[in-house]
C-alpha cells in the first residue's frame, strides 16, 4: 500500500444538498495514483482520529471527497474556507478491480454513492444506481452522465426517481451487467449481495466501520470474512475496504 500524507490546498468546500458537502483539494503535486474505492484519512484540527472519507474523484489533479456532517468531526470539515491547507493521508486501502471489456452496474445508496463517480470514470458505460432517502439528498447525478454512465435514480419516498430501492433496479436490470460493485449501508449491501449471489453475478462491496489509525496498525476496524472455507478477521482500512461480497461475513 503506497500512501503519504500531505497538505492540500483547499479548493472549495460547498454545500451540494442538505448537510452534503463537496471537498476539492489541490492534487496537482506529484500525486500517488489513487484507485477507484480507495479513501482518504482527513485530519481534522482539535481532533485526535482522522476522519476517512471515500475519494468521489482524482481526476484532473483534483482530490475531490464528498461527505456528509455527521457529527463535530464532518461540522468541522464543513467549515473549512478555501485557501485553507487540509492535512490529508491518502490513497488508502484496496479499492474496486475493474476489468476492461466487463459492464459494471455501480451501485450507490445515501453517502456511499460518492465513490462511484471515480469508479464510474474507469468503467466502460456503467450503469449506475443511486439510492437515496428523498429528493434533498440527491447528488451527483450529471456528474456520473459527463463520466459516460447511464444513470438510474430510486428514492424511498417516490419524491426523486423511482420510488422502492436500489435492489428493486438491480434486479429490472442485472441481464444489462456482467458485474456488481456497491457502496452504502450494511443493510443495502447485504441486500445487494444477496440479489447477485441469487443472479449468478460477482459482486465487490466496500464495508464501513469505525476507523482509527487508517493503515492497519490498530485493529479498530477488523471484521469477520470468509477465505478458502474458514472465517478469519481482517481489517477494512488494509484489506478493505472493497471485498469480495460472498467472503463477507455479515453480522445478525
Ligand atoms: C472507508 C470509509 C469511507 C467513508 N467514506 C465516506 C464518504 O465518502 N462520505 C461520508 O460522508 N462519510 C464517509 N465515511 C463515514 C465518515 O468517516 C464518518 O461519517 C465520519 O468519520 C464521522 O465523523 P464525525 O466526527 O462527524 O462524527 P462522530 O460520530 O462525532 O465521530 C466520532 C468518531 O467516530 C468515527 N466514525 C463515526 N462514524 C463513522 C463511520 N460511519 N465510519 C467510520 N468512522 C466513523 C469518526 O471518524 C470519529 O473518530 C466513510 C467511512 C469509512 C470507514
Ligand atoms: S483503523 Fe487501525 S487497523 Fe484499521
Amino acid at each position: 500500500m503506497k500512501y503519504d500524507i500531505r497538505k492540500l490546498r483547499l479548493l472549495s468546500n460547498a454545500e451540494i444538498a442538505q448537510g452534503i458537502f463537496d471537498m476539492r483539494l489541490d492534487y496537482s503535486d506529484n500525486p500517488l495514483p489513487v484507485a477507484c474505492g480507495q479513501f482518504a484519512h482527513v485530519y481534522v484540527p482539535g481532533k485526535s482520529l482522522r476522519r476517512p472519507i471515500s475519494v468521489c474523484d482524482a481526476r484532473d489533479g483534483v482530490l475531490r471527497l464528498v461527505y456528509q456532517v455527521k457529527g463535530e468531526g464532518t461540522r468541522i470539515m464543513s467549515q473549512m474556507q478555501p485557501g485553507a491547507m487540509v492535512d490529508v493521508l491518502a490513497p488508502l486501502g484496496n479499492g474496486f478491480s475493474i476489468d476492461s471489456g466487463k459492464r459494471y452496474a455501480l451501485i450507490g445508496g445515501g453517502i456511499g454513492v460518492p465513490p462511484m463517480l471515480y469508479t464510474a470514470a474507469q468503467c466502460d458505460h456503467p450503469l449506475v444506481i443511486s439510492g437515496f432517502r428523498n429528493a434533498s439528498l440527491v447528488i451527483l447525478q450529471d456528474d456520473f452522465r459527463r463520466a459516460g454512465a447511464e444513470t438510474l435514480l430510486c428514492t424511498d419516498d417516490g419524491s426523486a426517481g423511482q420510488k422502492g430501492f436500489v435492489t428493486d433496479l438491480l434486479r429490472e436490470n442485472i441481464s444489462a451487467v456482467d458485474a456488481v460493485c456497491a457502496c452504502g449501508p450494511t443493510p443495502m449491501l447485504r441486500a445487494v449481495a444477496a440479489v447477485c449471489a441469487e443472479l449468478g453475478k460477482p459482486c465487490q462491496i466496500s464495508l464501513e466501520e469505525r476507523m482509527a489509525c487508517g493503515i492497519g496498525a490498530c485493529l479498530v476496524c477488523a471484521v469477520r470474512v470468509r477465505k478458502d472455507g474458514e472465517e478469519i478477521m481482517q481489517h477494512v482500512c488494509k484489506n478493505g475496504p472493497v471485498f469480495n461480497a460472498e467472503e463477507v461475513v455479515f453480522h445478525g
